[in-house]
């Protein structure tokens, strides 16, 4: 029988921590498997990474319904239709209403691009660099209804060693990948 927890990852846009779980999945070295992609941006990079490893996509646009409860109840229908048991955000920039934080407690964990709490909400990295920071960092919190907010479950404090925005981006979101599956692996432990 196939016990694997059976996990959800919600994204806006690029999905590369999308696909770095998917992959990690798929390769066995997490015990999980992603059931649904959920997209509130219809036609986001994230779609198409997620089709190609053959993973159900949810798209929605937020503004064909009244408002989060709504939307969040439809989500949610999906959810228990997938069986889903557990809620990766990736780079999704909405907060979670309580549709969703009620029917998943505890359930629900999101990564971000800065030791929080500094910097939180949308821009992680270049808040940071405006600031001038000489640590930059990665959280894997669990959610609660504020933004980048809830219980830290991993960090990573990452030094700056020179370089432009891309650079720092690029170094930042590879441990992203890395601390993301790592922190999945001791939870679903
Ligand atoms: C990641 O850096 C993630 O930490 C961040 O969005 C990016 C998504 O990249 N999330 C937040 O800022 C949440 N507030 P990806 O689409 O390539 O995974």
């Amino acid at each position: 029988m196939n016990n694997k927890k059976r996990i959800a990852i919600f994204a806006s846009g690029n999905g590369s921590n999308f696909e770095a779980i998917a992959e990690a999945c798929r390769q066995n070295r997490l015990d999980a498997q992603v059931a649904l992609c959920v997209c509130d941006h219809p036609g986001a990079y994230v779609t198409e990474r997620a089709k190609r490893l053959e993973i159900p996509v949810l798209e929605f646009k937020p503004k064909n319904y009244s408002g989060k409860e709504e939307y969040e109840r439809m989500i949610l229908s999906e959810l228990q239709k997938e069986e889903v048991e557990l809620i990766c955000l990736a780079g999704y920039m909405r907060i979670v209403g309580k549709t969703l934080l009620d029917a998943y407690k505890e359930k629900i964990i999101n990564i971000h691009p800065s030791l929080l709490p500094a910097f939180p909400g949308v821009d992680a990295i270049g808040q940071a660099l405006k600031y001038g920071v000489k640590v930059f960092g990665v959280t894997v919190h669990f959610v609660d209804e504020t933004l980048d907010g809830g219980k830290i479950i991993s960090q990573i404090a990452i030094p700056y060693e020179g370089g432009d925005r891309e650079e720092v981006e690029t170094i930042i979101h590879a441990w992203e990948h890395a601390i993301y599956v790592s922190t999945l692996k001791k939870l679903l432990n």
